[in-house]
Parts: C-alpha cells; structure tokens; sequence
C-alpha cells in the first residue's frame, strides 16, 4: 500500500514562503497540501493561485491541492495550470459530483472528493468509480492546529469495507501519535500542518510519521 506524507502549507510562514516550500521539497515527504478557502464554503479564507504558483516555482513536487470553496468546477482548469496534480472537492459543496470528477479527470489530473467530518460515506459511495482520491477530514475544515477527531477513522475502514481501492487521504490533527492507527485503518495519504511546521525538525517529524506503520518500515511503500 502506498504511504505518502502532505504537509499543508496553510501552517508555513507566508513571510519566508519559497524557503518553507523548499524545506519540505528536500524532505521525505512525497506531497504538498494546499488548502484553498473561499470565506464562504468554510468561516476562513486562504489563499489562491498567486500563492500556489510560488508554490510551484519553489518545489516541483506533487501539489494536492483541497479545494474548500462552493462552485469548485469553476476554477479546475485555473488549478491544474497553476501545477495541480490532484484537485480535491467537498462534496457538500458540489450539486453534480460525478460531473465534476469527471471534468477534474478530463484535464489529466487525479479527482478528489472529500467529506466533512458529519458527512456520512454513504454520500458518496456512487461516483467512488470516479474518485482517485477520497480525502476524510478529521477536524471541520477551515482551520489548522484543531484536535484529530477518532471517528473519521471509522470511514476510513467503512470506505475500505465497501471495496474502495483508491487513495484515501486523512486531514486534520494528524501527527507521529496518531499515523500509525491512520495507517492502519486504511489511509495512504497523511495530511500534516501544526505537526510538519510546529516541529523543531519538520523532516525528522516526517520521516517519523512514515515510520509509524506497526513500526515495520520507516520507507514510503510503492503501490
Ligand atoms: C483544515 C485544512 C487542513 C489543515 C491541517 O481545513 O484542510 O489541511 O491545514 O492542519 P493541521 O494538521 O494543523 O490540523
Ligand atoms: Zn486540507
């Protein structure tokens, strides 16, 4: 099973941007998570392309980019040419998934869909065949450094037992103490902000949540 790291850089420094994008490219980890808020979807606001193409300018790692914006089918084509190598939609926030994961797909990139934390699996089991992504949040999304809410591991393993194969991110509160059950419930993709950047040594912090599985490999696994 693939094991990737995301750190989000919603928790970087926005003054010393490139130097924190390029502190995470020489890290292990795999991703970059970027995480766009409208003000609107969520009570927060972020930031948007000007922001994700430093971003790209800094790193030419994989951006994961999770869109917390209502209307997201609108903007696809602009974040797949600011460097977006996976666009990620709420469902809540979209009337036609199936289309949308489509169009995310049309554009030669990976669709996401993910579900806020009172969102039930069941919502989306009908377009998993359009997935490559489905990203569970573990706090409500607006905010970094909240506490990991345990039940969202619970569809983790629903997600798994209703026989989805694709990737599954978690997001919220994730750090070294609780990777391993995130692992272990079936996610691939860890999402990490206070716990990457609060950390005296954010590659260290890294490498440690990738070793966290059952303590039996301390490398990212190839599918
Ligand atoms: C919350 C964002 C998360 C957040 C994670 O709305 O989607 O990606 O930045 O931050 P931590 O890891 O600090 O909870
Ligand atoms: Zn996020």
């Amino acid at each position: 099973m693939k094991r990737i790291i995301s750190p989000s850089m919603l928790s970087a420094d926005f003054g010393n941007l490139a130097r924190d994008t390029k502190m995470i490219h020489r890290s292990a980890a795999e991703w970059i998570h970027i995480d766009v808020m409208d003000g609107v979807f969520v009570p927060n606001i972020s930031f948007g392309f000007p922001v994700l193409k430093a971003i790209r300018v800094a790193s030419d790692k994989f951006l994961d980019v999770h869109l917390m914006i209502i209307e997201p089918e609108r903007y696809v084509a602009r974040f797949v040419e600011a460097g977006a190598g996976l666009v990620t939609v709420h469902a809540e926030a979209v009337a036609d998934l199936r289309a949308v994961l489509e169009a995310i797909r049309s554009h030669g990139v990976l669709s996401g869909v993910s579900i806020k934390p009172a969102t039930p699996v069941s919502t989306i089991v009908d377009v998993l065949d359009v997935a490559d992504l489905v990203l569970v949040m573990s706090v409500e999304p607006g905010f970094g450094g909240q506490s990991f809410m345990p039940h969202s591991l619970d569809k983790v393993r629903e997600l798994r037992a209703v026989g989805y194969e694709g990737l599954i991110e978690i997001d919220g509160g994730i750090s070294a103490s609780n990777a391993a059950d995130a692992f272990e419930a079936g996610c691939n993709v860890l999402v990490a902000g206070n716990a990457v950047f609060g950390a005296p040594d954010p590659d260290a912090e890294i490498l440690k949540m990738l070793a966290a599985f059952g303590g039996r490999s301390s490398e990212p696994l190839q599918v």
